[in-house]
C-alpha cells in the first residue's frame, strides 16, 4: 500500500484543530471508523492535511489516491488507483460483487441498477483490507477526478460506524458529501503566515515587510510559500518595493489558471475583466464586457465555481486572493482594465 506523498515535511502552521481532527479520527478507529472531508481553496493546505493524517497513520495500512482533472472522464479511474495496492484481497468478496468491481474497474462501467451491489463491494474490500490492521484510505481533491469514485466514496464514508477504517477526503470549498462531518479550512491569520514565511526564508523579514506580506497572501499557505520563494534579500529587509500580488506564475497562479482553464472561454474573459475592474459597478463592467464581445451573463460557471457572486449592484469576489490572483493572470496574460 501507498505512503507517499507529494508534500514534504512542512510545521503546519495555524491548523492545530484540524491536525487534531485528523488525529482522532484515527486515534478512534480500532473501535469503530469514521470519514473526515476537509475542504478549501486552492493552496489553503488541503494535501498537507492529508500528508499529516499519513504520517500519523503508523500502524495502519494506508491507501492514498488523488482525483485527477485528467482522469475526469474515465468512470471509476480514482477507485481504480486507490484500490489497486488490495485487489488481491477481492477473494473474500461474493461471486457477484466481485464481477461487478472487476468490470468497473477494468473501465467497462457498472449498470445503474448495480450500483449499491458495487458500492458494497468496495465496502467489503476495503473491510478485508483492514483484517489485519485499522485501514485508513485518503483520497485528495476527490472533487477533480472521476465522479462515479466519488459517489462510491461518499457511500463508504457513510457506512464505518463498525470497521476500523478511516476516509479522509479532500475538496474545494463548494463540494459536499452529505453525511459524513467537514472541516473548511479557514485562512491563517497574520502571525501564522509570519510564522510561514520565517520558515522559508533564509532569514527574518522585517516587522512591517512580513506584515505587508502576510496582507497580500490573504492567508493563504500555498501563496505565503510562493512569495517567500521570490523574496529578494533587499525585499526582505524593506530596502526594495514589494510585490502587491503573490506570484502569477508561482503554485498558486498554476492552480488558479487550471481552475480559469476549466471554464468557458467567455466565462474566462469576463472574468478577468471583472478581476481588473477596480471600481466593482455594473455599469463599467458592462461597458467592458460590450467592448469584449462578452456580457455579465458569462460569469454564471464562475459564480456556481465559487470564484464570484454577481450581485444588482456589482460583481463581488467573495475571496480578495482569488481576485488578486485573476487579476495577476489577467495582467501577465497581456490583458489591461
Ligand atoms: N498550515 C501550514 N503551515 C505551513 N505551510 C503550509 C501549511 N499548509 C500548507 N502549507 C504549505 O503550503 C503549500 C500548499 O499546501 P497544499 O499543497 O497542502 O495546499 P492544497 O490546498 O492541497 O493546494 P492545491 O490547490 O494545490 O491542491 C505546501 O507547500 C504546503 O507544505
Ligand atoms: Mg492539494
Amino acid at each position: 500500500m501507498v505512503n507517499a506523498s507529494p508534500v514534504q515535511i512542512t510545521v503546519l502552521r495555524g491548523r492545530d484543530d484540524e491536525c487534531r481532527a485528523v488525529r482522532s479520527l484515527l486515534d478512534g478507529v480500532t473501535g469503530g471508523g469514521g470519514a473526515l472531508l476537509v475542504h478549501g481553496e486552492p493552496g489553503s493546505g488541503r494535501s498537507a492535511l492529508v500528508a499529516h493524517a499519513h504520517r500519523y497513520a503508523e500502524g495502519c495500512a494506508v491507501l492514498a489516491g488523488a482525483g485527477l482533472v485528467e482522469e475526469a472522464a474515465l468512470p471509476y479511474a480514482g477507485l481504480q488507483r486507490l484500490l489497486d495496492p488490495v485487489l488481491d484481497r477481492a477473494t473474500a468478496l461474493p461471486s457477484h460483487q466481485r464481477h461487478l468491481l472487476r468490470r468497473a474497474l477494468d473501465g467497462d462501467g457498472c449498470p445503474a441498477d448495480r450500483q449499491l451491489a458495487l458500492s458494497m463491494a468496495v465496502l467489503g474490500l476495503l473491510a478485508a483490507a483492514a483484517r489485519d490492521r485499522p485501514l485508513l484510505a485518503t483520497m485528495d481533491d476527490v472533487d477533480r477526478g472521476d465522479r462515479q469514485t466519488a459517489q462510491v466514496l461518499a457511500f463508504v464514508a457513510r457506512r464505518l460506524r463498525h470497521l476500523p477504517i478511516a476516509v479522509l477526503l479532500t475538496a474545494d470549498v463548494t463540494t459536499t458529501v452529505d453525511g459524513i462531518p467537514a472541516l473548511r479550512l479557514r485562512p491563517l491569520n497574520e502571525g501564522e503566515s509570519v510564522a510561514v514565511l520565517t520558515d522559508r526564508l533564509p532569514e527574518r523579514p522585517a516587522a512591517p515587510v512580513a506584515a505587508a506580506l502576510a496582507a497580500i497572501c490573504g492567508g493563504n499557505p500555498q501563496a505565503l510559500v510562493d512569495v517567500a520563494e521570490v523574496l529578494s534579500p533587499g525585499q526582505g529587509r524593506g530596502e526594495e518595493p514589494l510585490p502587491t500580488t503573490p506570484p502569477a506564475d508561482g503554485a498558486l497562479g498554476r492552480a488558479y489558471r487550471a481552475r480559469l482553464d476549466r471554464l468557458p472561454p467567455d466565462t474566462r474573459r469576463m472574468l478577468l475583466l471583472a478581476a481588473l475592474d477596480e471600481d466593482g459597478g455594473t455599469a463599467t463592467l458592462v461597458r467592458a464586457a460590450a467592448a469584449a464581445g462578452t456580457a455579465v451573463e458569462a460569469l454564471a460557471p464562475a459564480e456556481v465555481a465559487g470564484l464570484v457572486r454577481v450581485e444588482p449592484r456589482g460583481v463581488r469576489f467573495p475571496q480578495p486572493l482569488a481576485r488578486a490572483m485573476v487579476a495577476a493572470i489577467a495582467r501577465a496574460n497581456g490583458c489591461s482594465p
